[in-house]
């Protein structure tokens, strides 16, 4: 296929792929097209051409499809933040467990049947705890920009609002903007606080608090149907897993290579009197080999939350070959959870194996995470249940992971502001494959 940079081409999308992007043919050659739904016929003008795809931007949608709803925000389409605005929420979540599935099916040779429907946030808008914004120097028309990454280049659109944030960080946009930055190139995070949590200031806390219960009553739930006694909850942050199924459990302990976030989670357990656990400030792979011979494996469940890269193989070997009870996964990224799942449906159990014991439970929505809990029983190998929890956003957002800089309360400047420089990402060329070098994959 001949195509330039800079053809208008005229095509019908059939496909959504993971992070939002159309899928049209021109004679069998794939052509990406952001803020288009399938079923939509659109116009479109080539900006990118690689050997095997290339990229389009949307000119106008010639016949729109049903689920095509106006969007909230003002900057959608400027704005890199979001991307499925358009699409009607229910049809989101649909399309959001197509790709789950599709991604399980390629990646990770799971069958898509065992992947449960997507479970909705209760608010699909003013969610989010916490936002990264960056200030740049908009030369030409002398100008800082506040705001988002944009959707077609690395600059900033400045914003004045954002409409997945929680509203108290849109207060916090403002005060920004009427306190200026002293200069571009800076990029800061503004979050809320949980209540009832001691979360330092560049410490993880789960960033949609609407699907919290949601979250932690499924990981409990599965805690209760192991029958394990012990629990290591590895990646623990502020010992937000591990403490909330302290109950379920004799014994527990968390491990983070955080050391701020483990004084923290002591001091979040001590708050609720919680005495049964110990939280160790060490990295999940080197701490799990000991806590492995402490524990009785055949008694113990193991939590994996780890960051989007995934869990170091190291660490999932070690699994395998020891066997514990049970192995509850929460993961940010379904392309690394689907690879990492890769390795363990190759050591436990082939489909056909697996598929009479298998089974799945609801799916949970949370900012673009998927829970994939591995519910081992008794046998490794033998009788395996699988359990997928879906947690996305329902406007997913592509804001990337940087300093946190800003706590709620009383805005001010923070006297250390992390003079980052900006990357420039390759957020266009990203397809969603965990390759930790461009703002997509970083998140
Ligand atoms: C997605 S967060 C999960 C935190 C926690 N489970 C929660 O729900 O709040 C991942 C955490 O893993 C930590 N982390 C990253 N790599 C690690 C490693 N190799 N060993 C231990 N902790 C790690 C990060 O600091 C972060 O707190």
């Amino acid at each position: 296929m001949s195509l330039k940079i800079g053809d208008p081409i005229s095509l019908t999308i059939h496909d959504l792929a993971f992070g939002g992007e159309g899928v049209g043919r021109l004679d069998e050659f794939v052509i990406f097209v952001p803020f288009v739904i399938p079923g939509e016929t659109v116009e479109a003008q080539i900006t990118e051409v690689k050997k095997n795809f290339a990229r389009a931007k949307l000119l106008r949608v010639v016949t729109p499809a049903p689920e095509r709803v106006a969007p909230e925000c003002r900057y959608f389409t400027q704005c890199g933040g979001c991307q499925y605005q358009h699409i009607d929420y229910a049809a989101q979540l649909r399309y959001k467990h197509k790709q789950i599935a599709d991604l399980f099916e390629r990646v990770g040779k799971i069958s898509p049947e065992r992947v449960a429907p997507v479970i909705g946030c209760p608010q699909p808008y003013h969610y989010r705890n916490r936002i990264m914004i960056r200030s740049q120097w908009n030369g030409p028309a002398k100008k800082l920009e506040i705001g988002f990454i944009r959707a077609d280049n690395n600059w900033v659109q400045d914003i004045e609002e954002c409409k997945i944030a929680e509203p108290s960080l849109n207060e916090q946009i403002l005060q920004v903007r009427a306190n200026p930055p002293p200069r571009g190139g800076l990029k800061f995070v503004l979050r809320v606080q949980p209540e009832g949590w001691s979360v330092p200031k560049d410490s993880f806390f789960q960033n949609n608090f609407f699907l919290l219960p949601e979250l932690v009553g499924t990981v409990k739930n599965f805690l209760a149907a192991s029958g394990a006694r012990h629990l290591i909850d590895l990646y623990c942050g502020v010992g937000f897993f591990g403490i909330e199924a302290a109950g379920a459990v004799e014994n527990f302990v968390g491990v983070e290579y955080d050391a701020l976030a483990i004084k923290a989670a002591r001091e979040n357990a001590a708050i609720r009197k919680i005495n049964n656990g110990e939280f160790v400030a060490a990295k999940s792979e080197e701490a799990l080999p000991e806590l492995l011979k402490k524990f009785p494996t055949e008694n113990t469940s193991v939590i994996l939350d780890p960051p989007r890269k995934g869990c170091w193989p190291s660490l999932l070997e070690l699994l395998r070959a020891t066997r514990p009870a049970q192995v509850i996964y929460v993961s940010c990224h379904p392309a690394t959870v689907s690879l990492n799942w890769r390795g363990c449906s190759r050591w436990t159990c082939s489909p056909r194996r697996s598929t009479s014991s298998a089974w799945l439970t609801c799916a949970a929505e949370n900012s673009r995470n998927l829970n994939l809990v591995l519910n081992r029983n008794r046998i490794w190998g033998i009788k395996i249940m699988i359990t997928i929890k879906i947690r996305t956003s329902p406007i997913e957002t592509e804001l990337a992971n940087g300093r946190f800089l800003v706590s709620t309360g009383k805005f001010r400047w923070p006297t250390t502001i992390k003079t980052t420089p900006e990357t420039r990402f390759s957020r266009a060329s990203c397809r969603g494959c965990s390759c930790s070098r461009c703002s997509a994959c970083m998140r």
